[in-house]
Formats: structure tokens, sequence, C-alpha cells
């Protein structure tokens, strides 16, 4: 049986000043402190936080994320931060490729390819997004769209261990409108066949998660799909009790 993640993005999101109290907020739910080991709950905040945040949830059982990274170790890359700096401050797990930084960004394929392996390199695990725009789904090219988002990382990868993958369709993000459980579903099924296609039975046990505007209300039907095994949650992740009481909702 699959595990669950359950990522909150806090994207440029929060100040240092509200840390304390959304940690200890989560510290009451027994999910984060010892409870079911089935669900992985992971905090991708903004670098300046992390420092304090890993002193924070020590003894608890929330992992530290970071939300973007450069593929290279070191050098002179201006405002960029590296994947090995970010393992140094207790990051585990970093979202890479996410809609935001393709769009605004200028991220294409190959360079979230390449941030991809230096992160698996450095034993982290990489939460990949992929998803097509409003536009793409309308015009029918939604899983060419993914596809050609999963092959670019796939074709230089060696296994699966590492890596997370997250279905975020762009017009579901920050809108409001989730796709419908049925249309999440299809989307996850495609990834996961594709990934059976390239590593086999490995692609079973990979976690696929779903992000746009996943909520309190639809996540318990969206997490409840064969393949959907959690979410990365942007806007309701920002409230400690609002995202608590999601994580409380995937176990039920
Ligand atoms: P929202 O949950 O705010 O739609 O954001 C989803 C997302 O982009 C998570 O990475």
């Amino acid at each position: 049986m699959r595990k669950l993640m359950m990522a909150a993005n806090w994207k440029m999101n929060m100040s240092l000043a509200d840390l304390e109290g959304y940690i200890d907020t989560l510290k009451k739910n027994r999910n984060v402190q010892s409870g079911d080991r089935l669900l992985e709950t992971v905090l991708a905040m903004p670098y300046p936080f992390l420092f304090r945040a890993r002193e924070l949830i020590r003894g608890t059982r929330i992992r530290l994320g970071a939300q973007n990274a450069h593929w290279q170790e070191r050098g002179a890359f201006t405002g960029e931060v590296s994947i090995g700096m970010l393992k140094e401050l207790g990051v585990t797990e970093v979202i890479l490729g996410h809609s935001e930084r393709r769009q605004q960004f200028g991220e294409y394929d190959e360079v979230v390819a390449k941030k991809v392996q230096t992160c698996i390199h450095h034993d982290m695990r990489a939460l990949l997004c992929v998803g097509e725009t409003l536009e793409e789904r309308k015009s029918g090219q939604t899983f060419s769209v993914v596809q050609r988002q999963l092959d670019a990382v796939f074709s230089g990868l060696a296994d699966l261990t590492k890596l997370v993958i997250a279905y975020e369709p762009v017009w579901a993000i920050g809108t409001g409108v989730s796709a419908s459980s049925a249309q999440a579903q299809e989307v996850h099924r495609f990834i996961r066949d594709k990934a059976k296609q390239k590593f086999g039975d490995a692609a079973d046990s990979l976690l696929i998660l779903y992000g746009g505007s996943m909520n309190l209300s639809n996540v318990r039907e969206l997490v409840a799909q064969p393949d959907i095994d959690g979410g990365l949650i942007g806007g309701a992740s920002l409230d400690a009790s609002l995202f608590s009481q999601m994580l409380d909702a995937v176990l039920s």
C-alpha cells in the first residue's frame, strides 16, 4: 500500500513571525507527532524561514521542503540557492518545475530535468510538478503536455525512488476551481501508466499528488481516488488549523 503525502506550498507567503504559531498548531495534530505513519507531511516554505523551522519541527514527523533550487552546486549565479545548501538546512523535499516557475521564470523542461537530477543526486526527494494550462486542456493537449513534461525528466532518471510527482492543472491553481476527482484521476492514471512503461512495477509505489484549489471540502474525495496519493496545497495550507484538518480528512 502506498503512503500518503500532504505537502504545503506556502509560495511567497507567511513571515518569520508566523512560523512558531503555525508549527505549534500543526504539532497538536497527532499525525505529525507520533500518529499514522502512512502520512507524510511536508512544509515547503520560503528559504529565509528554513533555519528556524528546522528547530521548531524537531521531534515531530514534519518534513522540511523548499520550492525551488539551482541545479549547479555553486558558482556565479547571483540570487540562486543550491540543492546542497538546502540539504545543509535539513530540507528533504524540493518542489521543482512548479507552473509558476515555468510560466513566470522561464523554466523549461530541460532545466527542470537538471534540477530533478541534482536533487536526486543529493539523495533528496524531488516533487516534480506537471500540468496543462486551460488553453491546452481546451484544445485536447492535456495528455501530450503531461507526457512531454514527464519524458524530459524520465529520460535522465535511473529509478523512481526519490521522485514524487504532483499533477497541478494550471487552470485549477489559485482559482478556487479544482479539477473534479474524475478529471484528476484520469491524468494520475496516465502518469502512473507512463511511469510503469519506463520503470516497471516500481511505478506502483510512486506517490502522485494532486494540486490546484485543494481544500477541506474536496480533499477527501480527491485522495479517495485510486491513483491520488495526497495533495500539494497552496492557499489552504496557509492556515495551520485548516491544513491540520485536511491531514485528518485524508486519513478519515
Ligand atoms: P492552490 O492550492 O492555492 O490552488 O495552489 C496549488 C499549488 O500551486 C500548489 O503548488
